[in-house]
């Protein structure tokens, strides 16, 4: 398979590849043998004259930073960019597909569809299934960091095999390296945990987030040490300075059929900007898709509970809302898009369900959710809020030792699946 590189991409692999702890090394030999006349602009289109008219990053711009044993693309995104994170996608993807009864998405796609951009496509497992399902389209899959995704396109050879689809050959997706964060007016820090929680609980318990007790919740194996553990967790936050650089926006050298943007809550600062890039990067009439999930955290004294609270707090604070906000309606329409439709789905959370194959499927979300507890808060609590790797560790601990004990038993995932049209008489 053939992997598009911007000329970005190869110098920071040649510079910082072989040092990282991230899951880079496969596809760092393999861009590294393709050497340096694998030059493109993003999305692999016409030339453009100046290096500044694109947002794909620069060499001096990317580095992975490790902490706390974890590697991350970047100084602000929360989520690492590691082995460990990788198979954590890898598995929310089957539960995502699982969500859609083996749908890619949701938007209407013609069979001719011609160009799909994948933004923010992490481990890759979307952009190879969707290659497959539309082989005449051209998939570009953007993320700001470097991941294996040989690993997903050998994954679906194997399924294809096990298919006995052996003459199957995998279609091309052209990979890029960009950071596609916007940022603008300041008008989305301050969110809203409250809309974001949505569980009625949970959100009244973030007004008196400093001051909170908890409630009568029942008792249980982490239950003795809460009290003490719960002052650990009140203390300031100290939120990151925003960035304040002039915003160049996505400026790809085609337009698309189709965007696709899936579990990217927390990576953008500022969704308006990014809508409306979105917007202009479509044809007339093509679609954007939106999906994100949100918990509902029923038991009102849980640490689980505790810790999302905490950490919606830092994440609004820090600039980065983890709210699914941004699936709102509003956001769609500001930036021109019709035909808006959100499909929420419910996906059990846990071993609890009675038949099989909700069973396997919230067994299947619960090891990513325990997979993904502490990789999400490590960063955003060390940083922005002054805890100590091994707090926030004993915190986390306790979180999947709830879970695995059955406190969260009946707890469910919103999935939303949010898709809008650009206009068909729209064609700037
Ligand atoms: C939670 S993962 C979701 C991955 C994928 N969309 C999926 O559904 O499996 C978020 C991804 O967004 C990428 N990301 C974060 N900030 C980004 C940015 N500013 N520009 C491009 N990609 C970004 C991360 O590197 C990561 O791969």
């Amino acid at each position: 398979m053939r992997i598009c590189l911007t000329a970005v991409c190869l110098d920071f692999v040649q510079g910082v590849g072989a040092d990282s702890q991230g899951v880079m090394s496969k596809r760092t030999a393999r861009m590294m043998e393709e050497g340096s006349s694998s030059r493109h602009n993003i999305s692999g289109g016409s030339q453009r004259s100046s290096p500044e008219s694109t947002r794909s990053l620069r060499s001096e711009d990317l580095s992975v930073v490790n902490e706390n044993g974890r590697a991350y693309p970047n100084d602000t995104f929360f989520m690492p960019c590691d082995s460990q994170e990788q198979t954590r996608l890898s598995i929310l993807h089957r539960v995502f597909l699982n969500a859609l009864g083996g749908q890619l998405t949701t938007a209407p796609l013609p069979s001719t569809i011609e160009r799909i951009l994948d933004v923010g496509s992490g481990s890759g497992d979307w952009a190879v299934a969707i290659a497959l399902e539309y082989p005449g389209a051209e998939v570009v899959a953007v993320d700001l960091a470097v991941w294996d995704v040989e690993a997903a396109e050998e994954d679906a050879k194997q399924r294809l095999d096990e298919q006995g689809m052996h003459d199957v050959e995998l279609p091309e997706v052209t990979w890029e390296i960009a950071d596609l964060d916007m940022w603008g007016p300041v008008e989305h820090v301050e969110v809203t945990v409250e809309e974001g929680i949505e569980d009625e609980h949970v959100a009244k318990s973030v007004t008196g987030l400093n001051t909170q007790e908890g409630g009568k919740g029942r008792a249980n194996s982490v239950q003795s040490n809460r009290s003490s553990r719960r002052e650990s967790w009140r203390r300031s936050y100290n939120p990151p300075s925003r960035r304040g650089s002039v915003n160049l926006g996505w400026n790809f050298s085609e337009p698309f059929d189709f965007i696709h943007i899936r579990g990217m809550k927390g990576a953008f600062a500022y969704w308006t900007g990014v809508y409306r890039e979105c917007y202009a990067n479509l044809v007339p009439g093509g679609w954007l898709e939106v999906v994100d999930f949100q918990y509902h955290i029923a038991q009102p004294d849980s640490v689980m509970r505790e810790v999302f609270i905490n950490f919606h707090a830092v994440a609004s604070k820090s600039g980065y809302p983890v709210t699914t906000t941004h699936l709102q309606r509003e956001f769609f329409e500001a930036a021109g898009f019709e035909e808006y439709e959100m499909i929420a789905i419910d996906i059990p959370l846990g071993a609890w369900p009675g038949d099989d194959e909700n069973h396997t499927l919230g067994k299947m979300h619960l090891v990513s959710l325990v997979e993904s507890i502490e990789a999400t808060a490590l960063r955003s609590m060390t940083k922005h809020a002054g805890f100590t790797k091994e707090e926030v560790q004993e915190r986390c601990g306790d979180v999947v030792q709830e879970l695995l004990t059955g406190v969260h038993d009946q707890l469910e995932t919103s999935f939303r699946f949010v898709r809008a049209r650009k206009p068909l008489n729209d064609d700037k």
